[in-house]
């Protein structure tokens, strides 16, 4: 049995259900159901033993420890965070909240269950920690992609808390030989992805004739990971990974923002072609991101090299089924797009 944290978002959600259509191992998942939470993602997992739910908090130590106790994981993988950059410049405190102390206390009930553990378990125990590429700032347009060795220098208040759970994973490995793994990645896209980060929100945007907002100049640039080769890769860390060490993911797909939504914009022209016009004519520039990050790129030779991971999607084959998925999923955009989806537009967009 496993026990993920945060599996009823985007990521996670899609991590559960990879895992269960590859394995019978059952996995109890702890998630708090915050506005990012949706048990709509989990759907066609309602009837099935294999899994468990459990609506939580990280930081409620009593419950993570009962439900260590209980089910006896032999892996945490921990997926739960505030995850949105735009929120953490509105509201830094949640990100500290869930982030950093979440993470502290989750590592706690972790540290005292795992250390009660009979031998063989304990050293057959991993904690896998899930973060993102974010945490090494920002590159310039000839610097050499983020590696493993890259020095920290998050910019936002969300890569600042990332940052600080990474580092206290790091210190739970040194220091008490809890056997860890860290997994920092790239812009991740595909279904389930909540339409307040850009892929998603200029797919839905420009279907319901909307403006689609491109944050300054739209040059800046991101390494886009379909979510299933994400949810490969970690299952491949779990496996094999090295204890204590950390390994970069990515996709070797750096993209500028304003390509990324021209793509999106010529794909759907194609397959679903709106009267008179292109999409391409409902982008509209709009104030840019305090603190900004020009751009970032990933060197995923190490998880190449150790553990033989590579992509299977290129950006051109994951962002078409992207596209077709939400055409094919209206009514989950339109149950997401409840009363708090639409203050969070309101006070971002105005
Ligand atoms: P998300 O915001 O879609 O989902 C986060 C999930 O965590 C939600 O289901 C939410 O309800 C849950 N959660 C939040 N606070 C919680 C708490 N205190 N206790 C329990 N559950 C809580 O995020 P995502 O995009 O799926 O990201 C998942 C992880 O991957 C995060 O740690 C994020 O930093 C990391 N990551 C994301 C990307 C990306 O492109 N989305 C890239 C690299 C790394
Ligand atoms: P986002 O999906 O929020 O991911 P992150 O900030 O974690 O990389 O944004 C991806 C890029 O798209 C980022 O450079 C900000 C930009 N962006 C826009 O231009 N317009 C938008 O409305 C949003 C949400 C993001």
């Amino acid at each position: 049995m496993i026990l993920v944290t945060g599996g009823a978002g985007f990521i996670g959600a899609n991590f559960v259900l990879d895992w269960l259509a590859q394995s019978d191992e059952p996995v109890i998942n702890l998630d708090k159901l915050t506005y990012a939470g949706n048990l709509n993602n989990l759907a066609s997992l309602r009837d099935d033993p294999r899994h468990i739910f459990v609506k939580g908090d990280i930081a409620d130590s009593a419950l993570v420890a009962s439900l260590l106790a209980t089910h006896q994981p032999r892996a945490v993988l921990h997926f739960a965070a505030e995850s949105h950059v735009d929120r953490s410049i509105h509201g830094p405190a949640a990100f500290i909240e869930t982030n950093v102390n979440g993470t502290f206390a989750l590592l706690e009930a972790v540290r005292a269950y795992w250390s009660g553990l009979p031998e063989a378990d304990k050293t057959a125990f991993r904690f896998l920690h899930v973060s993102t590429d974010e945490v090494y700032g920002t590159l310039g347009p000839d610097d050499a992609p983020f590696t493993e060795t890259t020095a920290y220098a998050p910019n936002s208040p969300y890569s600042a808390s990332k940052a600080a759970s990474d580092h206290l994973v790091r210190a739970y490995h040194h220091t008490y030989g809890l056997p860890t793994l860290t997994t920092n990645c790239s812009n991740n896209y595909g279904p389930y992805h909540f339409p307040e980060k850009l892929i998603p929100l200029i797919i839905t945007n420009a279907r319901a004739g909307k403006a689609l907002p491109v944050y300054g100049d739209g040059q800046q640039v991101r390494d886009w990971l379909y979510v299933s080769d994400h949810c490969a890769a970690i299952r491949r860390v779990l496996s094999a990974g090295r204890l204590g060490e950390t390994y970069n993911i990515g996709g070797w797909n750096e993209m500028a923002n304003l390509d990324v939504v021209n793509t999106l914009c010529d794909i759907l022209d194609q397959i679903d072609p709106k009267a008179g016009g292109s999409y391409r004519e409902q982008i509209t520039y709009v104030a840019d991101r305090p603190g900004h990050d020009r751009r970032y790129a990933i060197d995923a030779r190490k998880i190449e090299r150790e553990l033989g991971w590579t992509p299977a999607e290129t950006f051109e084959t994951g962002i078409r089924k992207t596209v077709q998925w939400y055409l094919d999923h209206q009514e989950w955009v339109r149950d997401v797009q409840s009363g708090d989806y639409l203050k969070w537009v309101e006070k971002q967009y105005g």
